[in-house]
């Protein structure tokens, strides 16, 4: 089999090698091609890749590449992990906003605006190469914002689906807490991508009895902890809310903390130098620890879970994916991009059942969906306009002097990735 991961240079790549090997019993991946136009950055990282394998066992070829058509042809999957501007324009996305009071973060509020309509375009193009040389092949996209690059692929025709670690990284915490193997924990797991809420932690599968009341009960601070949200919040709600969801329910606060701190693009600038130096030392041969300090844990697992379901080797029977909503939540239009439990086989994600919302979670739903809609027309179709509409939709922003300013500044900083610009 023949696997091609699309930014294939990413300090994150060791992380999904070492995944690959560990997994090749679930995914036998006999040619793995890591895509990249940063040949600087590929050699170092390929490099580290072939090391890996080699010390686990693993007997399958790692090519390096930037040529993107030679490197999918022949693939059956295709894993898209790139980021358009890299980490420079990662920490104007999360700067800018903060001058109007708005949070700025890469994949929520106007910078997840930005990182959209840089995106899009690009992913596009690159799903309709991998067409032309592969028609059968899948496409898994953990390219952020997932939710809107989904859609826009899944509008394009193409045999797409998204991929966030968020859900495996809930079901592993959980599992931990429970002292139950993850694989036992089925989540409740409803919403947008990076707006999600587990309302539900059933044991052994969709049917399984529910233990988040007694989760939150037994372990309800340390969850609140890692979420840094109150507990009494928590307990109020009963559902856990996932950590984008503090871009919400405590908007000032953050931007407060948001505006005293470095950028979190500065950080991994950092992390990535330090990683890149490691990456290049011979021997270097497994991921370095440094590599759990980002946020990609577990994304290894859930990309090779997902593959092998895909392609018909097995995998878990349930994931949670983004895909079409197609009537699983009857409040949003059937061509919006969910993020839920499906079962996953070579046909694609059937989204499983989702009991009734709350109009708590269901209004916010709605809403993001309404902004991620027009956040993908002007990803699409470009213009001034559009960009404040899809802005004055947003919950985070919502008023039109803000809207007319962060308009204003995400065209002006993004202006070199903006062909209508
Ligand atoms: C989580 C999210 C990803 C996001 C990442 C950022 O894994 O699910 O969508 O890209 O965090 O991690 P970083 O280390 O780049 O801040
Ligand atoms: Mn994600």
């Amino acid at each position: 089999m023949k696997l091609t991961v699309v930014g294939g240079g990413s300090t994150y790549t060791p992380e999904l090698i070492d995944g690959f090997a560990r997994l090749r019993d679930t995914l036998p991946v006999e040619e793995l091609v890591l895509v990249d136009p940063a040949a600087e950055r590929l050699e170092l990282v390929g490099g580290l890749a072939r090391r890996i394998f080699a010390k686990q066992g693993h007997t399958g070829r790692v090519v390096t590449t930037s040529d993107l058509d030679s490197g999918v042809e022949g693939a059956e999957a295709v894993l898209l992990q790139l980021r358009v501007g890299g980490q420079a324009a990662r920490e104007q996305d999360e700067t800018w906003p903060l001058e109007c009071g708005c949070v700025g973060q890469e994949t929520t509020g106007a910078g997840g605006l930005a990182k959209a309509l840089r995106t899009v375009p690009v992913v596009l193009d690159i799903a309709e190469r991998v067409r032309r040389t592969n028609p059968d092949a899948w496409i898994i996209d953990f390219t952020n914002p997932v939710g809107i690059v989904t859609r826009a692929l899944l509008q394009a025709g193409h045999k797409a689906v998204g991929l966030c670690n968020v859900a495996i990284g809930f079901q592993r915490k959980f599992a931990g807490l429970l002292g139950v193997t993850p694989s036992d924990v089925h989540l409740g797991h409803v919403g947008l991508n990076h707006l999600t809420w587990e309302t539900g932690v059933r044991l052994g599968g969709p049917d399984g009895e529910d233990v988040l009341p007694k989760l939150l009960a037994d372990h309800g601070e340390a969850i609140a902890a890692d979420l840094r949200l109150p507990r009494a919040l928590l307990d109020r709600l009963g559902v856990v809310p996932s950590y984008y969801l503090r871009y919400f329910y405590a908007h000032d606060e953050v931007v407060r903390e948001l505006r005293t701190k470095p950028s979190r693009a500065a950080e991994v600038a950092e992390m990535e130098r330090q990683l890149l130096k490691m990456y290049g030392d011979p021997s270097l041969d497994e991921k370095p620890e440094l590599l759990a300090k980002r946020g990609g844990a577990y994304y290894s697992e859930a990309a090779v879970d997902l593959a092998a379901a895909l392609l018909g080797g097995g995998g878990s029977r349930h994931q949670v994916v983004n895909t079409y909503n197609n009537g699983t939540l009857p409040f949003l239009p059937d061509d919006a991009v969910i993020e839920v439990q499906a079962a996953v086989g070579p046909s694609g994600p059937a989204p499983l059942p989702v009991p009734a919302l709350d109009p708590l979670y269901a209004g916010l739903m709605a809403n993001v969906t309404a902004y991620e809609d027009l956040a993908l027309d002007a990803a699409l179709r470009g213009g001034r306009d559009r960009v404040f509409r899809a802005l004055l939709a947003h919950p985070l922003v919502g008023q039109y002097a803000y809207a007319d300013t962060l308009t204003d500044r995400l065209i002006a900083y993004n202006q070199e990735h903006l062909a209508w610009a």
